[in-house]
């Protein structure tokens, strides 16, 4: 059973008509980065619950979640007309495992992203702890339109602190853009670009692919990295090179 403890609203900005994010204080145990919390509202009598990635670092005591609309969902639209006062609930304890201590030595760490799927890996880089074992990393964040990266000040503003170990892509579907790649992850890595972009490979022999969010890319993803360059899904008992969490 879950232990609930209740957070309070402190801040609550729109990036889009469906992508929001909200802060919030709560008295909750600490995290992990990569983890998630659940985060609840009752509603009509019933407790409705969903897993959301924490968004900032573990270190800040200001609890941040990026969240999409999700047209006829019965939760994601009830958080968006939450105002800064208002409360809800919130796991004491956080979970997941798709986090950097799952993740076995190499070279380059790829961190694929859709959507609010950023999150987690804002949370690790953010943190910036244990990541010295990595030469590069880097992060791609794919949306349909250049209004959904959201988060590019955070991502450009990491890009500097790290000072060339991080490279950022950012890659749109549904625009072409003169700063974004075009298209989808999956044919980007099968016709090369995104290693063009990066500057770098992903290979068997010195990579690691962490994926999060839409479950169809992180399908599709998973089939092109085995297919086209023979990596495996990492498991703790069967080590890999594909570790994943699929939103939904
Ligand atoms: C580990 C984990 C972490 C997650 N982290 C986040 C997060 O940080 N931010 C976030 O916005 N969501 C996140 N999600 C998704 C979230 O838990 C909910 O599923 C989502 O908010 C929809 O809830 P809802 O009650 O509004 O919709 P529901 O009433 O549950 O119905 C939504 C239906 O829409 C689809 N759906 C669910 N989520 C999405 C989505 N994001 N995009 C498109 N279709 C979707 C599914 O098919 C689902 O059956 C995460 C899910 C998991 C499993
Ligand atoms: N983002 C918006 O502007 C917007 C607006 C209104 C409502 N919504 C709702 O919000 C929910 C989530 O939307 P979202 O835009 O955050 O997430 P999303 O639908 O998962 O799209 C994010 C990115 O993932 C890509 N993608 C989808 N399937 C893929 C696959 N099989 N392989 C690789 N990439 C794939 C999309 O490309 P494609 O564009 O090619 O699909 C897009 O670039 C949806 O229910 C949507 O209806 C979103």
């Amino acid at each position: 059973m879950a232990n609930w403890v209740t957070g309070k609203i402190i801040e609550t900005r729109f990036w889009t008509e469906t992508l929001f994010s909200l802060t919030l204080n709560a008295p909750i145990k600490p995290f992990i980065a990569g983890q998630y919390a659940k985060l609840a509202l009752d509603i009509e009598g019933e407790r409705i619950q969903r897993a959301y990635s924490y968004v900032n670092s573990p270190d800040d005591d200001r609890l941040e979640f990026y969240f999409v609309i999700v047209p006829e969902g019965r939760l994601s639209p009830k958080l968006a007309a939450l105002k800064p006062g208002d409360s809800l609930q919130i796991t004491e304890d956080a979970a997941g495992f798709f986090i950097l201590d799952e993740i076995p030595e190499c070279k380059t760490l790829w961190m694929l992203s859709t959507g609010t799927a950023i999150g987690p890996f804002l949370s690790i880089l953010q943190q910036g702890k244990n990541l010295d074992r990595f030469e590069h990393i880097v992060l791609v964040h794919a949306v349909r339109y250049s209004s959904d990266l959201s988060y590019l000040p955070l991502m450009e503003q990491l890009q500097q602190s790290y000072a060339g170990k991080l490279k950022i892509i950012t890659v749109v579907s549904r625009e072409k853009t003169g700063s974004s790649l075009m298209g989808r992850i999956p044919a980007l890595i099968e016709n090369g670009n995104l290693e063009t972009a990066a500057g770098l490979s992903i290979s068997p022999s010195d990579s690691h692919v962490m994926l999060c969010g839409n479950p169809e890319m992180v399908r599709d993803t998973r089939d092109i990295l085995q297919s086209t360059r023979e990596m495996k899904k990492h498991l703790r008992r069967k080590p890999g090179h594909i570790s994943s969490e699929q939103y939904w």
